[in-house]
């Protein structure tokens, strides 16, 4: 506080000395008026900054006074002096503007590309969270728990544990992931193949960066992950779409010659949610070692489809160690959380090892640890089965609504296992502009058509079921409602034509 007054012009030499309270209130005024203490910040008590300027709290006090009458800050008993914003006072906003002009240095081209390849919905958490699709109930994620694991990370804390940590993660979650991922995923590693990370898109982003020189050739399916395919984008691969069908990725004519890796969700195939046959998994797995490319698996999803029908990874199948395991806990707790993990061949460990050094360091210790308890004393797996139980109930509730309100409009596709169904449009309007139509009311859902990679006749929406409560779901469908019967203004006996519209 001492520097921002100093810098709007408090000075101790004010002259005559008595005046110094009128230097301190003018500083005050200008900062307030110019932005650099924001209307509802809280000042410093008067004692501590009577002490910080080396000057008498009256002198304070009778600065604090001025704004007091000015209008400029106002007192809150027992809690302290609060800055206003005050009005007819015009504040000058000292912020330069957003189209600053200068000669700046340009962009790389890899920095032009991520800007031109960010287009994926993404920051629109201000619109709340029905129906987004990927998200667990989230109000059922056991704040209680967690807010105890995290307060026994913090009784326990040894000064040393305040330093910098292992990139990798810590040893305590590496072994309850290894132990985790055995017994879930029938998949043995060792815990040094595990790295701590934000999350899969993190895990990709880190792999990606070491692999991919600029045209290198990846496989992704198509549909796929739109933010993937925007990262390879932006790293400057060439993009092979491989079709999917009931099987999974059909490898067959895929454009491709010599690609640096596939891309691709075995388990739960984003967004169609088809599981990757047994067959496809042995074609694949060939495949790469004829090519000798690696194959990401992305298992974004497990937990969700293998409740019902358990079926290994490909990464417990490989014996070449050409496969990079992808998980994370934040579809599955939530997103905010920002916890996920890579089991990388050893080939790969110090180069993965050295870029994730050199960028984010590590993940926040606590939630690591946090999470290394809630793994081993067995909580995770009670609010996996919570999550399921709560989602099953919630998608046959959507599903039941959904269908009553707006089944003519739509074609319901509720096959996926995972946390989003697929509502296909009947009517003659396309999903881009039915998801700006439903975003503008405060909807989410995303345009089935911006997760292929090449043009498509796809007309849909992909839907969130379960995030929130049935009350909520029901209130949303009721809105989204109202939304569609105005922008599909056709009677719905028509809807044998609507093709013929499309
Ligand atoms: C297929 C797929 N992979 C990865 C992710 C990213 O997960 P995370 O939040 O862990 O980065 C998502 C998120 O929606 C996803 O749909």
């Amino acid at each position: 506080m001492k520097g921002l007054l100093i810098r709007n012009g408090f000075s101790l030499d004010a002259k005559p000395q008595p005046h110094l309270y009128l230097s301190l209130y003018d500083a005050f005024k200008r900062a307030i008026l110019n932005r650099f203490l924001e209307p509802d910040s809280k000042l410093p008590p008067s004692r501590v900054l009577a002490n910080d300027l080396g000057i008498s709290r009256s002198t304070v006090l009778k600065a604090f006074d001025l704004l007091l009458v000015e209008r400029y800050i106002t007192a809150v008993k027992g809690s302290g002096y609060y800055v206003l914003c005050p009005k007819n006072k015009k504040l000058r906003l000292k912020i330069p503007s957003v189209a600053a002009k200068g000669n700046y240095p340009s962009l790389s081209n890899r920095g032009k590309a991520f800007s031109e390849n960010a287009h994926w919905p993404g920051e629109d958490s201000n619109k709340g969270v029905a129906f987004r699709p990927g998200l667990p109930p989230l109000d059922i994620f056991p704040v209680q728990l967690w807010k105890k694991l995290i307060d026994d990370y913090w009784r326990c804390i040894t000064p040393s544990e305040l330093s910098y940590s292992n990139t990798i993660g810590l040893q305590c979650l590496r072994n309850n992931l290894a132990n985790y991922l055995r017994i879930y995923r029938d998949i043995q590693c060792d815990p040094e193949q595990i790295i701590v990370t934000t999350g899969s898109l993190h895990s990709l982003y880190l792999v990606s960066n070491i692999l991919l020189e600029t045209h290198d050739e990846v496989v992704v399916e198509n549909p796929t992950y739109p933010m993937a395919h925007g990262l390879f984008k932006s790293l400057g691969a060439q993009i092979c779409a491989g079709q999917v069908d009931e099987q999974g990725l059909n490898l067959n004519g895929i454009p491709c010659k010599n690609p640096k890796f596939v891309y691709t969700t075995p388990s739960c195939q984003y967004p169609t949610g088809i599981k990757m046959s047994m067959t496809r998994r042995k074609e694949l797995l060939k495949w790469a070692s004829e090519k000798e490319t690696f194959i990401i698996e992305d298992d974004y999803n497990h937990e969700f489809s293998n409740w019902e029908k358990p079926l290994g990874s490909l990464f417990g199948m490989d014996q070449q160690e050409r496969t990079i395991y992808l998980g994370t806990f934040n579809k599955l707790i939530h997103p905010s959380m920002r916890l996920g993990y890579m089991i990388v061949p050893y080939y790969l460990l110090d180069a993965v090892t050295a870029l994730y050094r050199q960028s984010s360091r590590f993940v926040s210790r606590e939630n690591q640890k946090a999470m290394s308890l809630f793994i081993e004393r067995d909580y995770l797996n009670k609010h996996l089965r919570n999550v399921m139980e709560v989602s099953l109930e919630r998608k046959e509730i959507f599903a039941e609504h959904f269908n009553k309100g707006l089944g003519d409009y739509f074609h319901l596709d509720t096959s996926n296992p995972g946390l989003h169904v697929i509502a296909h449009i009947r009517g003659p309007i396309s999903d881009v502009a039915l998801e700006k139509e439903l975003l503008d009311h405060n909807i989410l859902a995303h345009a089935l058509s911006k997760y292929y990679v090449q043009p498509t006749n796809e007309n849909g929406l992909v839907m969130g079921f379960c995030s929130v409560n049935p009350k909520q779901i029901k209130d949303t469908l009721g809105k989204m409602e109202k939304v569609v019967s105005r922008v599909i203004p056709i009677d719905p006996k028509q809807q044998e034509n609507w093709n013929i519209i499309l």
